[in-house]
């Protein structure tokens, strides 16, 4: 069974298929419908952008969309992960997309289920439909990933994000380099460097959200100290090359990573990676049924 649950599940060349296609699909391509198959949405963590552009990305494509609620569901009687998911299986969805607060949940908890899933987020492990819809705004802006300069800004050790994006960016021939204060550096994927020292040499401004929420024990209490070394302020943005490009996967804290009215900027394309994620998510759920002959 073909499960999207990591980045190094795909080759590179399907990377290059993924981006392709859902290029495609955003300039006019139908999408290969299928009316006969059931997807169940299962996430039990937070979520607006992914659980919203899967289903979107799933009612363009046909599909019977099932969206589990964990809070009225029977994981309030202590059913397992397992059990829940494999119920969806047992009643008919052919296909899972789940985010899950767990990292490796799937390794952990899902050994043996009969339906294939797609990860839709594990706890700070990875996201690969984000990093699948960061690669194809990157690559849509400059027609290559091999070769750019790339800084991920902020949070690298609570981030899914970070991970996903780290991995699959160098293994494709990018330049990527850490910013953000060491409390948050990721020590096994590389040390934070000074965001004033490589600002202007950037293609692409990756800011990252403060996990406010995986901050266990430690509180993020001066979060305008926090803007002024290390967030998008307007000063570093007037630095940034006239082709260089501001991301965000989003939610985005206002005023801490970026500055409010950054957002929107000529060279801030972060809604535009939440619009090319609905396509993204069409063609990766083209390649999870293609693959599994569904
Ligand atoms: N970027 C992202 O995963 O956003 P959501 O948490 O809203 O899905």
């Amino acid at each position: 069974m073909f499960n999207l649950m990591k980045m190094s599940d795909l080759s590179d060349r399907e990377i290059y298929e993924l981006i392709d296609r859902a290029l495609a699909l955003k300039f006019g391509a139908a999408p290969v419908k299928r009316p006969d198959l059931l997807v169940s949405n299962l996430f039990f963590e937070n979520s607006t952008r992914t659980k919203h552009s899967f289903e979107v990305a799933q009612h363009k494509l046909g599909l019977t969309v099932i969206n589990f609620d964990a809070d009225t569901s029977s994981v309030n009687k202590g059913e397992s992960l397992y059990d829940t998911c494999q119920t969806m299986a047992a009643i008919g969805c052919d296909l899972l997309v789940i985010r899950h607060p767990k990292e490796n949940y799937y390794d952990e908890e899902l050994q043996g289920l009969t339906a294939p899933v797609i990860n839709g987020g594990d706890g700070s492990g990875e996201h690969p439909s984000q990093c699948l819809l960061d690669l194809m705004t990157i690559y849509e802006q400059f027609g290559t990933i091999a070769g750019l300069k790339i800084a991920i800004v902020g949070d690298i050790k609570h981030s899914r994000v970070a991970k996903s994006n780290y991995h699959t960016l160098t293994r494709l021939g990018a330049e990527v380099i850490f910013v953000g204060p060491d409390t948050f550096a990721e020590p096994s994927l590389g040390q934070m460097v000074d965001f004033d020292e490589i600002i202007e040499d950037l293609d692409v401004c990756m800011l990252l959200r403060l996990q406010h929420e995986r901050h266990v024990g430690t509180k993020m209490s001066d979060v305008s100290s926090y803007h002024q070394d290390y967030g998008l302020t307007q000063e570093r943005y007037d630095r940034l090359k006239e082709t260089a490009i501001v991301m965000h996967p989003a939610p985005v804290n206002r005023g801490a990573e970026i500055a409010s009215h950054l957002v929107e900027a000529d060279r801030s394309v972060i809604f535009q990676q939440m619009t090319n994620g609905m396509y993204m998510r069409q063609a990766i759920l083209e390649l999870v049924v293609a693959k599994n002959s569904l």
